[in-house]
């Protein structure tokens, strides 16, 4: 059995690893194409190495340039890498230009394609993420939802939700998909699992000396809403220069945002303290140990909330309506004003917010579905 995993952005390495190690476990060949999205090294190889995942088999080199040029590239070259490599199945992760078209190259060719992380909806029709993520979903095979929500959200776009957990599929299920009507399931989320497993080898300290845990706010902003529009992103930068004044302020600096400070000339005070991009295991001990974290990123509103950090987001939405319900996530619109007034204000939710993002367990349920699925001999291999 021979699964074609796509990755190609930070988010879908981290993602991506869990599943690759219970893959390798289960003795099911993994064929690794990195599409080039991310190109820096401590946004996508170093991830690879940190998680001691192998080296990628195909590396697509498609970083940058329009959204439609980058998204057709990638589609032409995943095409031909799927055709070469023959794989039982496909892998895609998540809502980026590198999931659409893995999932355009693989739905083409007739090959069964497997989407996880699906369902996340933001209602944001103009959104990139959101257009990918739709697109991909309603082209897959095995939809694998994260949350309860993501599973209604496809409901009401007409994709009916298995009737069994994953381990219990029936064939008519598994053969339902074959005819053109997906199988939807709720295996929980995969970064959950990344989380689990990274926290429990972790170390308790600050990896930045000087600073103090449970002292500062740790920041991350990256979205294209965010870094392209000049006046969000000075409204951004002039909060967290406030901010520095009440409290350190550590920002790893995603290269996208990096980038935009230079090109929109805004500068962050000396006592900002940014960074290049960290470790994974680095930003989980940042945000274990932060006062609060103020973010844009999805991933980090859901570790946050996992790990009882208080979190400010810097949009109006999110796909992760269960950080706010759980009251660990506060949603302060993309041009904050007073965040150390927000953060001094947040009062801690009694509840934990519990396992409403699954039970570190979700790369497991994939497998399970993969063998279920290609073991009943029912999706045939439609490439040569
Ligand atoms: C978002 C997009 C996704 C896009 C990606 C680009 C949405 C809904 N999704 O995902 O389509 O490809 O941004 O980056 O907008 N982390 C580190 N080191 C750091 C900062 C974060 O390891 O310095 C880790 C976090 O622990 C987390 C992950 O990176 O696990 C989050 O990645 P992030 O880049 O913030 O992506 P998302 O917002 O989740």
């Amino acid at each position: 059995m021979k699964v074609a995993t796509i990755i190609g952005a930070r988010p879908q390495f981290i993602k991506a690893a869990p599943v690759s190690a219970a893959l390798t476990a289960a003795g099911i060949e993994e064929v690794l194409i990195d599409t080039g999205q991310h190109y820096d090294d401590n946004m996508a190889g170093a991830f690879l190495r940190e998680f001691g995942m192998r080296r990628p088999s195909h590396v697509l080199g498609v970083g940058g340039g329009p959204h439609g040029a980058m998204t057709g590239r990638m589609i032409e070259r995943t095409e031909a890498v799927l055709t070469q490599e023959k794989p039982d199945a496909v892998l895609v992760y998540g809502d980026t230009n590198s999931t659409l078209a893995g999932a355009l190259a693989a739905a083409k060719l007739a090959l069964p394609l497997i989407h996880v992380e699906a369902g996340l909806r933001s209602r944001l029709a103009t959104m990139p993420e959101e257009i990918n993520r739709r697109v991909t979903d309603h082209v897959s095979t095995v939809l694998c939802c994260p949350t309860a929500s993501a599973m209604e959200n496809l409901k009401q776009e007409g994709l009916a939700a298995a009737t069994a957990p994953v381990h219990l599929l029936k064939p008519v299920e598994i053969e339902a998909a074959v005819s053109g009507r997906p199988v939807v399931v709720n295996i929980g989320d995969v970064m959950v699992d990344a989380l689990y497993r990274r926290r429990a080898q972790l170390g308790t300290d600050v990896p930045i000396p000087g600073i103090s845990s449970g002292t500062y706010a740790l920041v991350t902003v990256h979205r294209a809403d965010a870094t392209d529009n000049r006046e969000t992103l000075a409204a951004i930068v002039a909060a967290l220069n406030e901010l520095a004044a009440a409290m350190p302020v550590i920002f790893p600096l995603h290269p996208r945002t990096k980038a935009a400070l230079e090109q929109h000339g805004l500068a962050l005070t000396a006592r900002v303290h940014s960074m290049p991009p960290a470790s994974h295991g680095d930003f989980t001990r940042l945000l274990v140990n932060a006062k609060a974290v103020v973010t844009d990123s999805g991933g980090v509103q859901k570790e946050a909330c996992i790990l009882e950090v208080p979190c400010f987001t810097l949009r109006n939405e999110t796909e992760w309506n269960e950080t706010v319900q759980s009251g660990w996530n506060v949603l302060l619109g993309s041009k904050p004003n007073g965040l150390e007034d927000h953060i001094l204000a947040f009062v801690r939710p009694r509840a934990s917010a519990g396992n409403v993002f699954g039970d570190g367990k979700a790369a497991d349920r994939i497998v399970v579905l993969l063998k279920a699925f290609l073991s009943a001999n029912v999706l045939k291999r439609a490439v040569g």
